[in-house]
C-alpha cells in the first residue's frame, strides 16, 4: 500500500484494504485507543499545509488546521478568495501553482464539482479534497467509516438509513460508495421526490425510499436500521423554497428505532435534528466530528510518508 505523495480526491480511488489501513492509522491518534501522553509533534515538523477554502467551513477547516499543527506542521492559506490575487483576475490553476510552491500538502474546499481534481492536475504535492461542491467529501467519509467501525467493531452487514436530500449531499454520495466496498451492507436513501441519489452514485446495495416527511418515523420503524445518517438541506446548491424538504428528527424518533441504532450527521445541523436528541447516548454526531481530527492527522501523516 502506498500513501506517500498520494492525492485524496474521490473515495472510489481507495480500496477496502486501503480504507481499513487509514482507519487503523487514525487509531494511533485517538485517545480512546492511545493512553500515552506522548506528543505527535515531531511526525511532520517542518512541513507546511496550505488550506484553500473557497467555501465556508467550521469542522473541516478547523480540524485540518488542528490536525496539521498537532503533528508539527505549519499552516498557510486562505478562506476568503476575494482577499487573494484571484480578486485581480488570477486563475484558479495559477493560484494552485503558487500555493504548491509554498507548501507540502494542499487541502482544498471549493463549490464546484471536480475542482479538487483540477487542483491535483496542476499541483506536484498531495491534494486533499475537503469538499468539491455537491460531488464528494472523502475525508468526511473516512471519519464516518471510522465512527461506524468504532461503534460496531465492523463495517459489514449493516443497514444504514440516509435521511434527506440524496441528490446534492456529497457526504451521502461518498458514504454509500464506501459502504458498498464492504460486504452485506444495505443503504436506504430516504428522500423527498425529486431529490433521489444521482445515477452515478447508485450502488447495487442502495435503495431509494421516496417518502413524504410525515412518514419518516413509520418508514424508519419498517427499515430497522443500525445507523441513521441525517443530513441538512444543502441550500447553497438548491433553488426555491427548501423548507418543505426537511425531515425532522427528535427524541421521539428513537422510539421507532432499534435500541442499538446510532444517529450520525456530518453537521452542521439546522432544523433536521431537534437539540432535545443531543443527550441521547445513541446521538453520536458530536463524537463523529471529533473523530475527524484523528482521521485528518492520520491522512496528513500518510500522504507525507511520515508514518
Ligand atoms: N461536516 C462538514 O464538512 O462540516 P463543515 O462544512 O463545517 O466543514
Amino acid at each position: 500500500m502506498k500513501f506517500k505523495g498520494r492525492d485524496v480526491i474521490d473515495i472510489n480511488d481507495f480500496s477496502k484494504e486501503e480504507l481499513l489501513y487509514i482507519l487503523k492509522t487514525a487509531k494511533k491518534f485517538d485517545p480512546a485507543f492511545v493512553k500515552s501522553k506522548k506528543s505527535n509533534y515531531t511526525i511532520a515538523q517542518g512541513k507546511i499545509a496550505a488550506l484553500l477554502f473557497f467555501e465556508p467551513s467550521t469542522r473541516t477547516e478547523q480540524s485540518f488546521k488542528s490536525a496539521a499543527q498537532k503533528i508539527g506542521m505549519g499552516i498557510i492559506g486562505f478562506d476568503d478568495p476575494e482577499a487573494t490575487s484571484m480578486h485581480k483576475g488570477e486563475t484558479f490553476e495559477d493560484t494552485i501553482r503558487i500555493m504548491d510552491a509554498y507548501a507540502d500538502v494542499l487541502i482544498i474546499r471549493h463549490p464546484e464539482p471536480f475542482s479538487a481534481k483540477r487542483a491535483a492536475d496542476v499541483a506536484q504535492i498531495p491534494v486533499l479534497n475537503a469538499g468539491d461542491g455537491p460531488n464528494q467529501h472523502p475525508t468526511q467519509t473516512m471519519l464516518d467509516l471510522y465512527t461506524i467501525l468504532k461503534t460496531f467493531g465492523k463495517l459489514d452487514k449493516l443497514k444504514i438509513a440516509m435521511v434527506g436530500n440524496q441528490k446534492h449531499y456529497r457526504t451521502m454520495h461518498a458514504l454509500s460508495a464506501a459502504m458498498f466496498k464492504f460486504s452485506g451492507n444495505k443503504i436506504y436513501g430516504i428522500s423527498p421526490k425529486g431529490l433521489e441519489m444521482p445515477a452515478e452514485f447508485k450502488t447495487k446495495n442502495y435503495e431509494d425510499v421516496t417518502i413524504d416527511m410525515r412518514k419518516l418515523n413509520q418508514t424508519l420503524a419498517e427499515i430497522k436500521p443500525d445507523v441513521v445518517y441525517a443530513g441538512r438541506i444543502p441550500k447553497e446548491y438548491m433553488k426555491g423554497d427548501i423548507s418543505k424538504y426537511t425531515y425532522q428528527m427528535s427524541i421521539k424518533t428513537m422510539e421507532f428505532l432499534p435500541k442499538h441504532c446510532i444517529i450520525m450527521h456530518p453537521l452542521p445541523r439546522i432544523d433536521e435534528i431537534d437539540p432535545n436528541l443531543d443527550t441521547h447516548p445513541n446521538a453520536i454526531y458530536f463524537a463523529q466530528a471529533r473523530n475527524g481530527l484523528y482521521i485528518r492527522e492520520a491522512l496528513l501523516s500518510l500522504v507525507l510518508g511520515r508514518i
